[in-house]
């Protein structure tokens, strides 16, 4: 029905027609009065915010805390920036099915899904940010209202589940297309360039499925273990650190004549052995690089791993325990498909990434065809040997600490442990000295600082019960070979006054005499 003036002389049908617009104009003001965040934006936009343009980015939901500082920088940037946040409310189970754009907010009474959508106070999440519990504050279903230099923006940021991951979507709507594309931009450069996970080590923890859940994700203290502070070949070190280390501190020139600096880094052996000892060594060598550490049921996790660090060069990413990977078959018989994808990755980035992965596995074997088949990802594959005599020698002074060693025969400790693990002989003194404690006689309270004084007898004796077959879970978890066949070990004669005193007898706990292993420790 066509609009007519409003005649002068109203007749009743146009009393009738004037009651009624004014019914409309009522209800259509109740509604706006329903609908507070429509207003609200339409105060702020103007009253053709419907249809301005909006643009939009996504991130992995992992990324939220990096898109906050990113859009706090760019707001702090602007001198004539000024800006209130509101929280989403009134959404219920829509706020995690499809993304909420301004527009959707802006739909008459109504339509669509957001019309019951309106305002409170901003709604914040605490993300790790940072070592030792550090936490920033993430806004979740926030909408900002921006006046930037005149210009009128609203821009909400959101947590959404589309499909299998989390994300995090950031919308900008303004009246000029170009400035907000800019301007989404200009964030997304902020948000790298300040990402919280730059130089730090972080360590992915495995997917948590289900709507709206955040990916678990921890800050690492970056470990630092001194040089001396590793026992292992000499050659076996220098290899590893002229690998990981030195094409880093020679990146320029290497790659100014056309070297490629990615590089890969199989540490493999046995069990306590020390392959993450030596990480964590390399990782205190490289305190700019940003470290993204994977194991356990987080190796599914690779692609987000491989993705931060391509991202934030230098990079590591540690996978610890990569045969975990070589095992988990997935669909199809045979094949491998974590373990490929981390291949694919590592093929993946272009020669001039400075990401260096480094893979632990106790077996190699399990990796092998797989690294045979696909050659070129991993070019250093370096076996920590178990230690030999005189690393044996060296570790038992390592690991001594403040220890008073009082021995006779200290040979003979070297030699019965023949075949055992570095992290094996650091139990080792450990039990010593607790064996001495027990057999002391002094309360610890009077003297906590007093030194520990460990004889052969303590010795012999933490070492008969790590060795003991009844402990053999014990002795696999320290990764202790069992000792290659040997005439019974000389058992140094008890240099105690009262042995009895000192530590329950051996003989009296284990009386059988040692088996012999089954087999022979591997040679190095
Ligand atoms: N080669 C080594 N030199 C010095 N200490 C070692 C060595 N290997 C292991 N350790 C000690 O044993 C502990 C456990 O070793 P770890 O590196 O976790 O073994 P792996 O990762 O090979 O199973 C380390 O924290 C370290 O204290
Ligand atoms: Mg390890």
């Amino acid at each position: 029905m066509p609009h007519s003036e409003a005649p002068d002389h109203p007749e009743l049908a146009d009393v009738g027609r004037l009651a009624r617009r004014l019914v409309d104009r009522a209800v259509q003001t109740a509604r706006t009065e329903d609908q507070p965040l429509r207003r609200l934006l339409v105060d702020h936009l103007g009253p053709d915010a419907a249809t301005l343009p909006t643009v939009s980015a996504t991130w992995p939901s992992y990324e939220h805390v990096n898109v906050q500082v990113g859009l706090e920088a760019w707001l702090e940037a602007g001198l004539e920036c000024t800006y209130e946040v509101f929280g989403i409310t009134g959404i219920g189970m829509m706020r995690h099915m499809e993304i909420v754009g301004v527009g959707d907010f802006l739909q008459p009474p109504n339509q669509g899904p957001f019309g019951s959508a309106s305002f409170g106070g901003v709604m914040t999440v605490a993300v790790p940010s940072g070592p030792s519990g550090q936490t920033y504050p993430c806004v979740s279903h926030g909408i900002y209202l921006v006046d930037d230099a005149g210009a009128r923006l609203a821009i909400v940021l959101q947590p959404v589940s589309r499909g299998p991951n989390p994300e995090v979507v950031l919308q900008i709507t303004g009246a000029e297309q170009d400035r907000i594309q800019a301007i989404l931009g200009e964030i997304q450069t902020l948000a790298h360039e300040r990402s919280v996970f730059r130089g730090q080590v972080i360590s992915f923890g495995p997917e948590v499925f289900g709507p709206g859940r955040q990916v678990p994700m921890n800050f690492l203290d970056r470990p630092s273990v001194a040089r001396d502070q590793i026992v292992l070949p000499d050659a076996v070190l220098d290899n590893i650190e002229r690998q990981v280390l030195g094409v880093g501190r020679h990146s320029g020139r290497l790659l100014a004549s056309g070297q490629h600096l990615k590089r890969g880094v199989l540490l493999h052996g046995a069990p306590g052995t020390g392959k993450t000892h030596t990480v964590g060594y390399l990782l205190g060598q490289l305190p700019e690089a940003t470290v993204i550490v994977i194991s356990g049921r987080a190796l599914g996790r690779i692609r987000e791993a491989c993705s931060v660090a391509r991202s934030l060069q230098p990079a590591i990413v540690v996978v610890e325990d990569v045969d975990l990977i070589a095992e988990q078959r997935e669909a199809r018989p045979g094949e491998h498909p974590l373990l490929f994808q981390l291949l694919n990755e590592m093929d993946g980035l272009n020669s001039g990434a400075d990401v260096t992965f480094l893979l632990t596995t106790n077996r190699a074997d399990l990796l092998e065809p797989a690294l045979a088949a696909r050659p070129g990802r991993v070019d250093l594959a370096a076996e920590l040997p178990l230690p030999d005599a005189d690393a044996r020698r060296q570790l038992i002074r390592l690991y001594q600490g403040n220890l008073v060693l009082d021995l006779t025969h200290p040979e003979t400790v070297i030699e019965r442990t023949d075949g055992v693990t570095a992290a094996f002989l650091k139990e080792l003194l450990r039990k010593a000295a607790l064996l001495s404690c027990e057999s002391d006689p002094a309360d610890p309270a009077d003297a906590p600082d007093a030194p520990i004084r460990v004889t052969d007898t303590h010795l012999a004796a933490a070492l008969d019960q790590l060795l003991d077959t009844r402990n053999q879970l014990t002795r696999i978890l320290l990764g202790g070979e069992p000792p290659r066949p040997k005439p019974e070990p000389p058992h140094p004669k008890p240099d105690h006054p009262h042995p009895k005193a000192d530590h329950p007898d051996p003989k009296a706990d284990h009386a059988r005499p040692k088996k012999p292993p089954k087999k022979p420790a591997p040679a190095p």
